[in-house]
């Protein structure tokens, strides 16, 4: 097949060696992806942390195709449509209790942004305006967006952007190889870290600090995964301030883990919750705020003809969304798909993740759930150049991994079998064999 690929300017991609050497996607179903000549690939990675029940699942396909046909959009500012409200009621069946509001974005990013406003928002509808400053930590990602990449500690994602928002700060990134590497699960050392918020609150003030916002499992800045007691200390200090906490579940959230939500998983329950991607299974873009009764409630005073927050996007709760995703929960429920990241499969996952020790520039392997993280040691000089010819590697033997800088991040489809999970580490083994 030719095809002109000049004219699109992709997303995240080393856009010249891809038109050099292209990785094209045709047809997928299942666990695996097909390229055009006819080629499987099996989909180690859930497309991108989202097609969490596998792909082209009948029932949201079905639910999709009936959607477009009876109602294509639906304005919603001032104006309603049915899916939306069953959506939001089955979505809050599944969340930690209190969480039980939601507010519908188009992404993860706007779903970051519009949990940083509410945030801010919220404490100004409560006569505590001066609460304006937002916390993130360092190597998290929240989204590329002006707020996302503020309180994000991605250095590539940040330095090319000019000085980003004003009045945010970050407390430190929990990842210690010193102490921590090839832990199980979460690592037993670093709990402490939750208390460099203190050290923030001892320099701003709380009263000047809207809200702290974290990834209970950082994924795309190679799978960091909380120490214990870290969030729950987290979530100690916040409430001793009065400073809400934000868990940004875009890869967490829907089963990743092996419980609906890593909140859940965690037993730390946020005032505020992002999510995305498997919100819809990856089918039609959406993604949502989940928040706390209180920080709804907050808003809902004064005349009632007025709007109560003003926020919300064209495609808020788009008909097709809303269809895909209650598809998609149908499916995750007739399938246990959001428990079954845990017990026996999650065990036999991280055995296999493991045994990958000992091999060729492994420096670190990381699991919790069905995620993965494979940490290499970089070549001199060219950080991610290492991690990057092992996917080129497993494309070429037909397996589709994701790499952030020098780290192997794997997030397979809940579906996955054994045979799967043997094919895509042992595929990574022989990879990792043959590098540089
Ligand atoms: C934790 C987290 N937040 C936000 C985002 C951004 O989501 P989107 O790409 O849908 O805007 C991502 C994407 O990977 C993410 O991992």
């Amino acid at each position: 097949m030719h095809q002109d690929l000049d004219a699109y300017w992709m997303p995240f991609t080393a856009n010249r060696q891809f038109k050099k050497s292209p990785r094209l996607l045709a047809r997928a179903e299942g666990m695996h992806f097909w390229t055009p000549e006819g080629r499987q690939i099996l989909d180690g990675i859930a497309g991108l942390w989202c097609v969490n029940a596998g792909h082209a699942r009948p029932r949201i396909v079905e639910a999709i195709q009936r959607q477009a046909a009876e109602l294509d959009y639906a304005p919603p500012f001032q104006m309603g449509h049915p899916q939306a409200f069953e959506l939001a009621e089955r979505l809050v069946k599944l969340t930690p209790p209190g969480l039980n509001k939601v507010f519908y974005t188009n992404s993860g990013s706007e779903a970051v942004e519009t949990a940083l406003k509410m945030a801010i928002a919220y404490h100004r509808v409560r006569g505590e305006g001066q609460r304006t400053r937002l916390i993130g930590r360092e190597r998290g990602y929240h989204g590329v967006n002006f707020g996302g990449v503020s309180v994000g500690g991605m250095v590539a994602n940040r330095k090319m952007f000019g000085a980003l928002l004003a009045g945010v700060d970050h407390i430190r990134h929990t990842h210690d190889l010193q102490r921590n590497a090839f832990s199980r699960g979460q690592p037993a050392y670093g709990a402490e870290l939750a208390d460099d918020l203190e050290r923030l609150i001892a320099l701003h003030d709380a009263s000047t600090i809207a809200a702290v916002i974290v990834e209970p499992v950082a994924g795309s800045t190679g799978v960091l995964i909380p120490p214990q007691g870290y969030l729950q200390r987290l979530r100690e200090i916040c409430d001793k301030h009065g400073i809400l906490l934000i868990f940004d579940e875009v890869i967490t959230g829907f089963g990743r883990l092996g419980a609906p939500f890593a909140a859940s998983h965690f037993g730390v329950t946020p005032d505020l919750m992002t999510v995305a991607k498997g919100i819809t299974n990856g089918c039609v873009p959406m993604g949502a705020v989940f928040a706390q009764q209180a920080v709804h409630d907050a808003f809902m005073n004064g005349p009632e003809h007025l709007i109560e927050f003003f926020h919300g996007y064209t495609y808020s709760a788009h008909p097709l969304a809303c269809a895909a995703a209650l598809g998609t929960l149908d499916t995750y429920e007739a399938e246990g798909l959001l428990t079954r990241g845990q017990g026996e499969l999650a065990a036999y996952f991280a055995d296999a993740v493991h045994s990958l020790k000992g091999l060729p520039h492994v420096i670190d392997v990381r699991n919790i759930g069905l995620v993965g993280g494979i940490e290499l040691a970089p070549l001199p000089g060219e950080p991610g150049k290492r991690a990057f010819s092992i996917f080129l590697d497993c494309w070429e033997s037909g397996v589709l991994i994701r790499t952030t800088g020098d780290t192997i991040a794997l997030s397979p489809p809940l579906i996955i079998e054994k045979q799967h999970i043997d094919r895509l580490v042992g595929t990574i083994g022989e990879a990792l064999k043959r590098a540089a």
